[in-house]
């Protein structure tokens, strides 16, 4: 009888998840001859035993769709009542070989949690935003930075047209990489991003004179995590969208951009706009490199589970596909490092 393997996807979508089942259900049935079972709604699914099986039928013609067949959630089993226990348990009845979980930080610090417990699991690194440790990128960061690209150079024909200055308001939570991606590529005239809390003082002093250098409009990047510099009070302020928080704790951002747009047409006198890309960017098909990257992280995955090397993520490193600790990929956000702030810097204004 064959053994199972069970797969989950969790957290945010992101283009490249399907690209990740596909790979795992190709190669596991047809190199070890596992059985793969999809939990539906990451999390979720392992604890109240909702599950998919996965044939080679099942995943066909899926490379190229956005979002995840198996669907997801932000369900924290670390924080539900008996949640471990309860995964703990299921996993066993069902008497799998191992588990994959393709997920953000949240996703694979549960991973890491149950890894703790006894879990044989193997985790992929999925998230637009690229700010997962261990791995030089994260599938679905190559499609959200060329939708935000070609969404920047719409945006530069109108801004030139109507000399505006037009804000752009990209994903990241935590981290620039999205904004700043997007922004090089898109040679925007500003890029704010978390990890330098903004200035709006020195913003407009650069718009004003990029202005007066005759150029008429400008393009401003910001991403949703951006913070204004700390006020007289000594707090930083985080534009959100609302006041709760996800079951990892994290606010609902969203919104910067309107105030940066305010605040820049208030103290220059320019005519301001905002666009605000949000679950765009997450959307449709990925590009071929996230679906080359998913496919090569699935083929990994499984071939680890099958070598039982377990608590371990599979990581970009240069060119070559290694496994890394997930206690390493965990242990602190990856961001903007300050080389690739300096190159972006060099074309303000
Ligand atoms: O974590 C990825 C991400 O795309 C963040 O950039 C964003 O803040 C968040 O997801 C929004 O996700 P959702 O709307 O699904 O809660």
């Amino acid at each position: 009888m064959s053994e199972k393997v069970g797969i989950l996807t969790g957290g945010g979508d992101c283009p490249g998840l399907n690209a990740v089942i596909r790979s795992v259900v190709r190669k596991a049935t047809e190199a070890y001859n596992y059985k793969i079972i999809g939990f539906i709604a990451g999390w979720r699914g392992i604890m109240d035993m909702q599950f998919e099986p996965l044939d080679r039928d099942r995943v066909q013609g899926i490379i190229h769709r956005g979002g995840t067949i198996i669907k997801t959630s932000r369900t924290n089993p670390l924080i539900e009542k008996g949640g471990i226990r309860k995964i703990l348990e299921n996993f066993g009845k069902l008497e799998l070989a191992g588990l994959i979980a393709v997920g953000g930080e949240d996703t694979l610090g549960v991973a890491k949690a149950l890894y703790d417990e006894g879990l044989p699991v193997v985790g992929v690194p999925k998230t637009i935003d690229n700010d997962l440790s261990g791995t030089d990128y994260t599938f679905g960061y190559d499609t959200a930075i060329s939708i935000a690209t070609d969404a920047i150079d719409r945006v530069h024909t109108t801004a030139e047209s109507h000399n505006r200055v037009m804000v752009v308001e990209v994903m990241g939570r935590h981290t620039g990489w999205i904004a700043i991606g997007a922004g090089l590529a898109g040679a925007a005239d500003l890029i704010l991003i978390p990890e330098k809390p903004i200035d709006i003082e020195h913003i407009c002093r650069i718009i004003k004179k990029r202005h007066d250098h005759g150029r008429d409009f400008s393009v401003v990047v910001v991403a949703e995590g951006a913070k204004f510099k700390p006020g007289p009070d000594g707090d930083e302020r985080v534009i959100m969208l609302k006041k709760d928080v996800d079951e990892f704790g994290h606010v609902y951002l969203g919104g910067i951009g309107n105030v940066v747009a305010d605040e820049i047409e208030k103290r220059t006198g320019f005519e301001a706009r905002v666009v605000i890309l949000g679950h765009v960017q997450r959307g449709g098909s990925p590009t071929a490199f996230d679906r080359v990257l998913a496919t090569r992280f699935g083929v990994a995955a499984i071939d680890l589970v099958n070598k039982g090397e377990f608590g371990v993520m599979t990581a970009l490193r240069g060119n070559r596909i290694v496994p890394i600790p997930l206690a390493e990929a965990v242990a602190g956000l990856k961001y903007v490092s300050e080389d690739i702030y300096e190159v972006a810097e060099t074309f303000f204004g």
